[in-house]
């Protein structure tokens, strides 16, 4: 056919890029006990925020304008955090403190902010299908609270360009040590089709598995907490069996998605992973983040250098 007589195309439609950040937060944190007995753990300051602001700076730097908090019982003040506080305001105000009173207002300018409560507390694939009625047939990102990457790093909006391209699922790839395998999902990869135009760090998820014995593991390759899923997945958590620990897991339901064909696809994270979840992880991330602050960095790094050389 002559191109001139050709019918007119339907114009292209780009793929929808998620818009909503899901954050499962139901949790007991129970290797925070006693702290987390009345203070949710994703409320824990490091420096002068808590954990949970930085992660939902880290979803409104890429782009996604609201976030989802499945909560559960005792966790209200962490909604709060990203409410305005106007009698607060009407302080700080009066006494003309700038600087405090925009720090009051910025998270609850950082994104929409909705929640859902997970009524009892079944696995991660459990809790996140709890975002279907608010996500519809969007595809949507999740990132676990206690952990984050450094803040000027674009991950998530990597990962976001990522799956807009593929439609599948995106998860983000730690390597650790073999004594580590058992506390994560692990990915069996391979390349990525030079086809994507995606960066070296891509590769092409062949297999999951939860939590494996080293010598199950097909890997090195942690899932850390940042995906990006398409909507299919609320359908395969409802057909996901309890797994690994007797809960409902994500990882399972993207193994499930997995084989009956979606594409998985994996950034591996080489820059910082601050893991609030653990103490150790914790303190370490309030020093690393102390000695970067503007204003208090320097004067900590010199009491630190001199509390390490024993002065
Ligand atoms: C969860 C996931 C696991 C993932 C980990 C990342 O485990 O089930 O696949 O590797 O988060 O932190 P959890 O730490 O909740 O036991």
């Amino acid at each position: 056919m002559a191109p001139d007589s050709a019918p007119p195309r339907a114009p292209q439609r780009a793929p929808d890029r998620a818009t909503c950040a899901v954050i499962p937060a139901a949790g007991f944190a129970t290797r925070f006990l006693p702290a987390t007995k009345t203070v949710p753990k994703e409320l824990l300051p490091v420096v002068d925020r808590p954990v949970l602001q930085y992660i939902v700076e880290e979803s409104a730097a890429a782009g996604l304008s609201s976030v989802l908090l499945i909560t559960g019982r005792g966790k209200t003040s962490m909604v709060d955090h990203f409410d305005r506080r106007p009698d607060l305001e009407a302080v700080l105000a009066a006494k003309g403190d700038q600087a405090r009173l925009d720090a009051i207002r910025r998270p609850s300018e950082l994104a929409d902010i909705y929640t859902v409560r997970q009524p009892e507390m079944l696995g991660l694939g459990h809790a996140v299908g709890y975002a279907e009625a608010h996500v519809g047939g969007a595809p949507f990102a999740v990132l676990l609270p206690d952990e984050f990457p450094e803040p000027s790093d674009p991950l998530l909006s990597r990962m976001l360009s990522l799956q807009q391209h593929t439609g599948g699922i995106v998860l983000a790839f730690l390597e650790v040590p073999d004594d580590q395998v058992n506390r994560y999902g692990i990915g069996s990869v391979e390349p990525a089709d030079p086809a994507l135009g995606a960066p070296k760090s891509t590769v092409r998820v062949t297999g999951l598995v939860e939590k494996p014995a080293l010598a199950d593991a097909p890997s090195n390759l942690a899932v850390i907490g940042r995906y990006v899923l398409p909507s299919g997945i609320f359908d395969a958590i409802r057909r996901t069996k309890p797994g690994s620990g007797g809960e409902i897991q994500l990882t399972d339901a993207m193994a499930l998605l997995l084989a009956e064909g979606t594409p998985v696809h994996g950034v591996i994270h080489r820059g910082v992973r601050y893991d609030t979840g653990v103490p150790l992880g914790y303190l370490q991330a309030v020093v690393q983040l102390a000695c970067q602050r503007d204003g208090l960095g320097p004067e900590f790094k010199r009491w630190l250098a001199g509390f390490l050389a024993g002065d």
